[in-house]
């Protein structure tokens, strides 16, 4: 293979492959995640749902929460928005020492996601309304306040992390920040996994760099859109 690289060097060749870069990198791109989703052993997975819709992550909480609603959880969502999904947490568990967290910058995507540009979903930097004391709200980017917001976090509760925020950079950096805080029975919830150069990505990524950490993938809905997984071993 170096004889390839310097011959390719050496010679200018390289520039013939240049034009099909982008369509090289998607098509391993793509055949890695099939390859790593046909291996998955999930206990419910809807895959080919042709009337598969992105209300399907509903099926994803609902499925991932079925036996501790009654529990003192702490919820994280990372991607708040307009606040949809987030109510539909505070709705759910009702223990009341459980706490949710939303994190997001209310100024939209810090980068293009694919066709979505830079700034989509923007609130102007306003958050959502909210009035119950179990919840608050943490603004700007991920990676300026959960640092800061970790270091004074302390807690028992199991917790359920739901990853929204679409973007390869934005998952990886809430993924490896988060990992010393995981422990066993923990769920992280992936919002739009079926994309293989981001969260599908970030999440190969994160693993190779903890691979002590112990995660098992469990549930799939909207055609592995919506992927649920477990804390089987923390770090
Ligand atoms: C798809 S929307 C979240 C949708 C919401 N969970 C719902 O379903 O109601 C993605 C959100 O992630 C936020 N976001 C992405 N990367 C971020 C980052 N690095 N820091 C802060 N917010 C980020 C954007 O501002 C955007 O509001």
């Amino acid at each position: 293979m170096h004889l390839l690289k310097f011959f390719l060097l050496k010679t200018g060749l390289y520039r013939l492959l240049r034009p099909f870069e982008g369509l090289m990198s998607k098509a391993a791109a793509y055949s890695e995640m099939c390859n790593w989703l046909r291996q998955q052993p999930f206990e419910v997975n809807d895959f080919f749902n042709p009337k598969a819709t992105h209300a399907d992550h509903y099926k994803l909480f609902e499925y991932a929460t079925g036996n501790c609603k009654q529990e003192p959880i702490d919820y994280f969502e990372f991607g708040v928005d307009d606040g949809e999904t987030f109510y539909w947490w505070l709705q759910q568990l009702k223990h009341p020492d459980a706490r949710f967290f939303g994190f997001d910058s209310f100024e939209g995507l810090p980068e293009d996601w694919g066709v979505l540009k830079k700034g989509t979903f923007s609130h102007g930097g306003q958050m959502p309304a909210l009035n119950d004391p179990r919840a608050q709200f943490v603004k700007g980017l991920f990676q300026e306040t959960l640092h800061t917001f970790l270091q004074t976090y302390r807690s028992g509760n199991r917790k359920i992390l739901f990853l929204d925020a679409d973007l390869y950079s934005s998952t990886l950096f809430v993924l490896t920040t988060m990992a010393p805080y995981l422990r066993s029975g923990d769920l992280i919830l992936f919002d739009e996994f079926f994309a293989p150069r981001h969260e599908f990505k970030a999440w190969v990524d994160f693993q190779k760099a903890y691979p002590h950490l112990k995660i098992q993938p469990f549930v799939s809905f909207g055609n592995y859109n919506f992927i649920g997984m477990k804390v089987v071993e923390g770090i």
